[in-house]
This record gives C-alpha cells, sequence and structure tokens, in this order.
C-alpha cells in the first residue's frame, strides 16, 4: 500500500501538490482563492484538480447558481414604480377612475395600461364596472404598503450585482416577477469546490516536497550539463488520455477487401464488369426467359441514356435464341416464346454480378477461377433491410471435372475463411441446376440466415457462351455480411455516415485466414 502511494506521489505535477496542500489548510478554498495563494492560474487549478480527481485523490463539485438582475425594462420599474402601484397611487385619492382616461390621469404610458388593469385585478387591488376602474379595499390597504413583488425590485435595484440568494418571501416576488417579460435577467454561474478523499488523506499523512520538477529532457538540458541536477518527474502511463478517433477505413470497404483478399488466396482472379450493362448479359445469357418477373419495370432500372446497349457477337446472339426458343442442342425445350433482339438490347443498370461471370466465360478459355465484387442495382423502396443500390460478390469456377461437390467444398472454405459455419438448402434459379441457398449460423442468434445464391451453371447458359465445360458459380450481397459483422439491424447504417458509430467502430481487423 505505501509503495502505492509512493508511486503516487512521484507521479504527481507539482501543481498536483500544491492544490492538494493548499486544500489542507483551506478546505472550503474555492478554485480562486487556490489560485491566489498558490500564484498558479485558474486553469491550471482546474486541470491539476481534474487530474487528481481522476486518480480518486480529491472530489470536485459543480454547483450552477442562478443569478438574478433587473434588466433596462426592470429598473425603469424600480424606479417609477409598476404601473399597477401608479394606478393605485391615484385611485387612492380619487376611489375610480374612468377607463378613458386612465392615461391621462396616472401618467401610465397607453399601451401599458392594459397590462396594468390586468395586474390591478389579479392582485384584487380594483375592480372594473362599466367602464370605470373602481378601488377594492384591498386595494386601500396596499395603497401605503409595498406587495412582494415591489419589495423585491426594490431589493434588486439596490443589488445591482445580481442577486444569488432569496428569503423565502422576496424568491417568491421573484416568482411574480418572472410573470412579466423582459424585467429579470438570470445567468447561471458554475462554481467548484473540492473534498479531499480518503487517498488524499494519505498522501498528506505521507507527506511529500514541493519541488520544480522537470517533465521533458530538452536539447538545452543536454548541452548546458543542467540534466544531471535536474529531478524529473515520473510519467503516469495510466492517466487518462483524451480519446483519438484516427483515420480508417468504412466497414463496408474493409468486408470488401476483405473477400478481395479471401477470392486472391484462394486462386482466384478479379473481374469487374460495368454498372450499366445490357438486358442480354444481365438477364438473356443467364437463360431467364423475356417475361421473367425480375425483369419489370418495377424490379430494374432501365435507362433512357443509354437507351440501348451493343448486342454481343451475332453467333452468341442467335444461339442464345434458339436456346430461349427451343432449347437448341441443350437437352431442352426452351422455354417456348418467341425470342426479342430489342428487348435484349434495353440497357439496365446491372441487377446482379452474375452476367459478369457469363460475359466472362464468353470471353475466357476454361480453366478459369474468378471472382467480382460491386455495385448493383435493383427498384427497392429504402427500408430497414433494402437499399436500392448494395453490393454483391460472385464467384465463378469452370474446367474439366467440376462438380457440385466442388461448389459446396468452394463455399465451406469461402464461409469458414470468413468466419462462419455454413450450411445449404435446396434452391431455384433460372440459370442454374443443381443450386443452393447458403446459410450461416449466427451463434449470438442461435439460428441460421440465408446469404447467398449458388449452383451449376446450366447447358442452357453455356453451351451458348461455347463452354464445354462444367461450371460453378455463387453470388451474395455484402451489407448483409456487414450488418452481421458490425451488428447493425438498419441497413441504412452502413450509408449514413453516423460519425458516432463510425469512430466507435473498432479498427480493420483484417483477414481472418
Ligand atoms: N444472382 C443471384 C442473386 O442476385 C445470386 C446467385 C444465385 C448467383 C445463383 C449465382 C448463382 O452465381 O449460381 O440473388
Amino acid at each position: 500500500m505505501s509503495e502505492d502511494i509512493e508511486k503516487t506521489i512521484s507521479e504527481l505535477h507539482i501543481y498536483e501538490k500544491k492544490l492538494l496542500k493548499e486544500l489542507e489548510a483551506n478546505p472550503d478554498a474555492t478554485p480562486e482563492v487556490i489560485a491566489e495563494n498558490t500564484g498558479m492560474d485558474i486553469k491550471s487549478v482546474m486541470s491539476a484538480a481534474g487530474s487528481l480527481a481522476s486518480k480518486d485523490i480529491i472530489e470536485m463539485q459543480k454547483d450552477v447558481e442562478e443569478v438574478y438582475s433587473l434588466t433596462d425594462a426592470g429598473r425603469e420599474y424600480a424606479e417609477k414604480g409598476l404601473p399597477e402601484r401608479r394606478i393605485l397611487d391615484v385611485l387612492a385619492k380619487k376611489d375610480h377612475i374612468g377607463m378613458k382616461d386612465l392615461a391621462n390621469e396616472t401618467g401610465v404610458d397607453k399601451k401599458e395600461t392594459n397590462i396594468a388593469i390586468g395586474w390591478l385585478r389579479r392582485k384584487n387591488w380594483a375592480q372594473i364596472d362599466k367602464g370605470v376602474v373602481n378601488i377594492t379595499d384591498l386595494g386601500k390597504g396596499f395603497a401605503s404598503k409595498m406587495d412582494i413583488d415591489e419589495e423585491t425590485l426594490d431589493y434588486l435595484k439596490a443589488n445591482a450585482d445580481g442577486v444569488k440568494l432569496f428569503t423565502d418571501d422576496l424568491m417568491n416576488g421573484v416568482k411574480k416577477l418572472a410573470g412579466r417579460k423582459n424585467i429579470l435577467n438570470v445567468k447561471r454561474e458554475t462554481s467548484h469546490s473540492f473534498t479531499i478523499l480518503p487517498k488524499g488523506e494519505e498522501i498528506l499523512k505521507h507527506g511529500f516536497e514541493i519541488k520544480e520538477q522537470a517533465t521533458q529532457l530538452t536539447h538545452e538540458h543536454l548541452k548546458d550539463g543542467e540534466w544531471k541536477s535536474l529531478e524529473y518527474r515520473p510519467y503516469d502511463i495510466n492517466a487518462e488520455a483524451p480519446v483519438v478517433f484516427a483515420g480508417k477505413k468504412h466497414p463496408l470497404r474493409v468486408i470488401i477487401d476483405e473477400i478481395r483478399e479471401i477470392f486472391l488466396n484462394m486462386g482466384f482472379s478479379e473481374d469487374n464488369g460495368e454498372y450499366v450493362e445490357s438486358a442480354f448479359w444481365n438477364f438473356d445469357s443467364l437463360f431467364q426467359p423475356q417475361d421473367h418477373a425480375a425483369r419489370e419495370m418495377q424490379d430494374t432500372f432501365y435507362l433512357k441514356n443509354p437507351l440501348t446497349c451493343d448486342l454481343p457477337d451475332m453467333d452468341l446472339v442467335k444461339l442464345t435464341a434458339e436456346t430461349h426458343e427451343t432449347g437448341a442442342d441443350t437437352g431442352s425445350i426452351g422455354w417456348q416464346y418467341d425470342w426479342s433482339e430489342d428487348i435484349a438490347r434495353q440497357s439496365v443498370l446491372r441487377t446482379h454480378t452474375t452476367g459478369i461471370s457469363t460475359k466472362h466465360l464468353f470471353e475466357h478459355e476454361p480453366p478459369i477461377k474468378m471472382f467480382s465484387v460491386g455495385r448493383v442495382f435493383r427498384r427497392e423502396t429504402f427500408d430497414y433491410k433494402h437499399l436500392p443500390e448494395f453490393h454483391q460478390v460472385e464467384g465463378l469456377v469452370c474446367g474439366e471435372g467440376i462438380s457440385y461437390q466442388n461448389l459446396l467444398g468452394t463455399l465451406k472454405e469461402f464461409y469458414k475463411k470468413l468466419g462462419f459455419e455454413v450450411r445449404f438448402r435446396p434452391a431455384y434459379f433460372p440459370y442454374t441446376y443443381l443450386s443452393t441457398e447458403s446459410e450461416i449460423y449466427l451463434e449470438e442468434k442461435e439460428s441460421w440466415i440465408e446469404l447467398g445464391g449458388a449452383g451449376m451453371f446450366r447447358p442452357e447458359v453455356l453451351k451458348p457462351l461455347g463452354i464445354n465445360q462444367p461450371a460453378l458459380a455463387f453470388g451474395m450481397g455484402i451489407e448483409r455480411l456487414a450488418m452481421i459483422r458490425y451488428d447493425v439491424e438498419d441497413i441504412r447504417m452502413l450509408y449514413k455516415s453516423d460519425l458516432k458509430w463510425l469512430r466507435e467502430l473498432p479498427i480493420d481487423q483484417g483477414v481472418r485466414l
């Protein structure tokens, strides 16, 4: 214990020591008095006090007091009398005055006679009957006696520097005066007082020397040799310090980079695609029929400019058309409708990243391991779990002997690297067979949540692209993942730039490989 105390003492700043000593001699000292007696300035007193308080050596009390004083208008009332008083003075001599003569007879400004009448009635000093103001008995009594608000007014006038404490009576007067506009000024004054805590008592009992100490070793100290005789104050490494919010990546960016890192480590290369894409690549190349619900205007953003996109290689377009219409040589009968080139030409904001995969397959030879990350767009109304703009990640593996087992294995590995346990559920997508949806396990919620779709691209997708080897593909939303990782209930949080939230998030946790 005493070792602790010695350590605490050795870490005290000279100002802290001075303050403590002063408080010992003068327990009721205010910061101002302490400043005066120790020769410190107020700022140093306050910061030394804050530091002592943070170490439980003293306690700091903050008292806020209201200081009342008169406004210019208030002072005028105090000199001339409240308007109802000025009328009462005349009534005391005349008993009654006609309303229309009020200003003339009493000298009270016309604008104020209404206010005065109000108070005369409220105080029951006069009654008004058929346009005549008549003094009451109570009014007669008050003709030679001050009301409490008038006494308060006088008191405030006599104490022009402001008054903090009132007797109960005068406080009632204050309340009455506060009912009128623009008479009182109220200022809040903060004052501090200190109490020595047991730890402080112990330090004082132990005793200490007040000696100048150096806090820094300077160039001059070294040059003139002064360092040899100086006493250095040890650092208190537990002292409270201001919280610093370092600049850092946005949480979504952290996750995207993490996913990128995982794919690169698994031997995938990256492709990006464009935000504006033809319906051909976004839908047709994925064997999505042209009357598919996802293509409807209410689900997809169609662009005016450019209104249409160029179609790719005409052989590919023809084969795609045939596959949609009859299945061509894929072994299926297709969707059995007339495929339209115009519909395929429409330009859309891509609704998923899967179109990047088909385009990539068309432009590359297997074996292929490709991933893409990027924004996608859907006509969603904003709510806590939907945004019209969000991010998806997509993976593609194509090559000899690639199987559904490889797909499940790849997904397992991918999610494991992200830190999740995964399970699979059968699903349907127009472009894959077999298809599955991945669910990850949330320990805190003790439940499984769906995170993405996956499957083996169908021959109806692969054949027109000129791909004769099996391909697995999977996609998922990134915001969902971010919501889980950062425990966010409302997806909009990720885009709100809520500085408090962003600041308090831990810095990039890095990839969990
Ligand atoms: N494109 C799907 C979506 O936006 C996700 C998806 C499902 C991607 C199956 C795939 C897949 O690659 O095979 O919800």
